[in-house]
């Protein structure tokens, strides 16, 4: 609400990425580096803040790449929970915890949650019709399923939606459906599910969204949740037939656990409880004082004076704005979102960056290329944020920001501070004399920033907030510039003190200016000044500086990037793109995609063995099958097979083949046919013998 009101805590929340792979620039830009510049603000400044972050380690997604990768989606959430959070910490995104949506207490938090709705009559309980796998035995939920879209008529839909033209789609919607599993065609069978009815909740969300945040919410985020509400809310199911996720908490729902979307974000409540648990163990006593951060949990989630913000991407405003609100409000004791800054997406060098065609700058590839420039990254992500609308990565552009504005505004002003009172007073702070408008000036321009800054770091505009701190950075080189105390220093040592303690003082109110978007570089200015951090209230004093101490040796802030760097990534990113045109081409292949798995005792039940074609016909009156005697080694029988199109009787006569010889004999075309033949097929439909390399004893067993 924009009342300016008060509030005594703030609970902060960064979306759970999928623990289905690495994170990239995208996720840093949209999400994490603008929550952890807010959060960081906050603590400067000494509010009660809790800065919530963890895996989401459910959903179809998940269980997807596991059987991609043949080990169990609990392997791939342990894998990838590890290596995200150590991406995060090297990034400096300061999380008082990174949990995961596996850990028992959010299972319970979770079952518990859904069983008060459930025992307050929230949901409504439903048969209906979902795709089935006949030969996988499985539902097909969310991304289970492909298909075309019938909006956009993308191929490649999903049963959930449908990523080209962003429409939210039901797995029925989908024109040819496919199973991903088995990539037959699903058949519709019945189940029950339950649904949470938005459409009973729709009076509420107007009001709460529409009214009373119409002044605060970015536009596009308001444009985002008009458009879901102009459209009409659906009753949505909140369970799904699968058996990875939280259990439904129900006797009657077997084999069913709780939607991705359902769970994940009650995953901020259970991460603040475990927070709030750890603390309790870490203090040796629980607190109570009114900004202690050991308090219960409870204050964060339901006290009317905590302030929850949500930082996402544009894709999940709907769970954030309508679905979880909603929960929250049907629960009744929670409190809702004060602001969901949600960002527009980055893209990489004019293209949408993309997981499967590893369109991306991976941060953990980031640190091996670029080692200690996390606040270069974070720099260049936040000067470039895609707040407003979609924006462009590219390294040319990280390039000059790096050169043209941290190495040359900032690291300059800061570096030549330091070397100068280095070379003029010994690395000693020299005392002011006299000071003149100008210095006064400067001086002043301090508290200007600093409460632009605070405007618009409130205000979620981040970009803005790093350009006020670089224009003060700007207002210091131009001060050196026009004071010229390298000039001075033969004529007036006087003059050039007061210069240089200004400066000084003005390159310690930057430290801590810089602090939430740059914390490395910030530290490492406190440590050449050889100061303690400087808190938030006492930016704008010029005292902070004291005559006669010694600072440390002066150090580059930050280093010129070179072309050959530049290029080496750009041309990292051309060779990605030849694969995926390479991997085009191939995938116009069609080939099928595998099949559902098999046990060793399933395949174990063929007998296949290597026989010798010893005779070979047409069979009259068709124009596919012959008919073929085969020498298994056990015996001489008689196989139909469909292959007349693809080989002549008399050039397969004495050919080594693989026959499936324990398959039931059946009657074909009045003869019997004793074994199947095997056959590779490829995507023309040609057909090709599966023979041992070498002549092999007629009978040995193909297993
Ligand atoms: O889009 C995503 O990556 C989701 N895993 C975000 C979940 S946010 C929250 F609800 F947990
Ligand atoms: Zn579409």
């Amino acid at each position: 609400m924009k009342d300016n009101k008060k509030f005594k805590r703030y609970t902060v929340t960064s979306a759970l990425p999928y623990a289905n792979g690495p994170v990239h620039i995208g996720h840093l830009a949209g999400v994490y580096v603008p929550a952890d510049i807010y959060v960081r603000y906050l603590r400067l400044k000494g509010e009660d803040v809790v800065f919530i972050g963890g895996s989401d380690e459910h959903g179809v997604p998940i269980t997807i790449r596991a059987k991609q990768e043949g080990v169990s989606p609990q392997q791939i959430v342990d894998k990838y929970h590890e290596i995200i959070k150590k991406s995060f910490e090297e990034f400096g995104i300061s999380f008082d915890i990174y949990s995961r949506t596996s850990n028992k207490i959010h299972h319970e938090t979770a079952s518990e949650f859904f069983k008060t709705l459930y025992d307050k009559n929230i949901f409504i309980e439903k048969n209906t019709e979902q795709y089935y796998d006949v030969e996988a035995k499985q539902f097909l939920a969310d991304r289970y399923i492909t298909g075309t879209c019938p909006h956009c008529n993308n191929e490649s839909a999903y049963g959930d939606q449908c990523e080209k033209c962003g429409t939210s789609l039901n797995a029925t919607d989908l024109v040819n459906p496919k199973s991903v599993l088995s990539g037959n065609k699903p058949v519709l069978k019945e189940t029950k599910h339950w649904f949470l009815p938005l459409d009973k909740y729709e009076d509420f969300l107007r009001k709460w969204i529409l009214e009373e945040h119409k002044e605060d919410w970015k536009i596009n985020v308001l444009g985002q949740c008009k458009s879901w509400l102009d459209t009409g809310l659906q009753p949505r199911a909140v369970t799904r037939d699968l058996d990875w996720g939280v259990k439904v908490p129900l006797k009657e729902a077997e084999g069913k656990v709780l939607y991705v979307w359902f769970d994940a974000p009650i995953g901020y409540i259970s991460a603040t409880k475990e927070w709030a648990e750890k603390k309790k163990t870490e203090d040796g006593s629980q607190k109570t004082g009114e900004n202690s951060s050991a308090d219960g949990w409870e204050l964060y989630w339901k006290d009317k004076d905590t302030k929850l913000v949500h930082f996402i991407g544009k894709d999940n405003i709907v769970f954030h704005c309508i679905v979880f609100p909603t929960m929250l409000h049907a629960e009744g004791t929670y409190i809702l979102p004060d602001n969901v800054p949600a960002n527009e997406f980055m893209n990489l060098e004019g293209d949408k960056i993309s997981t499967s065609r590893n369109w991306a700058v991976w941060l953990h590839e980031y640190l091996k290329e670029f080692p200690n420039k996390q606040d270069v990254l974070r720099y260049a992500l936040t000067a470039n944020a895609p707040d407003t609308k979609d924006s462009d990565f590219t390294w040319k552009d990280f390039q000059t920001r790096n050169n043209s504005e941290l190495v040359a505004i900032l690291g300059n002003f800061v570096n030549r501070v330091l070397v100068l009172t280095q070379t003029f007073f010994n690395g000693v702070v020299p005392e002011i004399q006299e000071k003149n408008d100008y210095d006064n000036e400067i001086i002043a321009s301090i508290n200007v920033q600093k409460e632009k800054i605070e405007k618009n770091i409130e205000n979620y505009k981040l970009r803005e907030a790093l350009k006020d701190l670089m224009d003060l950075a700007r207002a210091g080189n131009k001060y050196l510039a026009d004071t010229e105390p390298w000039k001075l220093i033969k004529t007036d040592e006087n003059r050039v003190k007061t210069i240089l303690n200004i400066s000084l003082q003005l390159t310690a109110n930057l430290s801590a200016l810089m602090e939430p978007f740059l914390p490395f570089s910030a530290g490492k200015v406190i440590k050449m000044l050889n100061i303690e951090k400087v808190k938030w209230e006492d930016i704008g004093k010029v005292d902070i500086m004291q005559n006669g101490h010694k600072l440390n040796n002066p150090e580059l802030l930050f280093e010129l990037i070179e072309d050959d760097a530049i290029n080496a990534q750009i041309q990292k990113l051309q060779n990605t793109k030849k694969m995926n045109e390479e991997n085009i081409i191939s995938s116009q292949a069609n080939l099928p995609p595998q099949k559902a798995d098999i046990t060793y005792e399933d395949f174990a039940k063929m007998d296949i063995r290597v026989g010798t074609v010893i005779a070979a016909e047409k069979v009259a009156k068709t124009k596919k099958l012959l008919k073929l005697t085969i020498d298994t080694g056990i015996d001489k029988r008689v196989v139909v097979s469909g292959i007349a199109e693809n080989y002549e009787p008399e050039n397969i006569i004495g050919k080594q083949v693989s026959i499936l010889v324990n398959l039931q004999p059946k009657e074909l075309r009045g003869i019997m046919s004793q074994g199947m033949i095997l056959m590779a097929e490829n995507t023309k439909g040609e057909l090709c013998f599966i023979s041992p390399v070498e002549k092999f004893d007629d009978g040995s067993i193909i297993k």
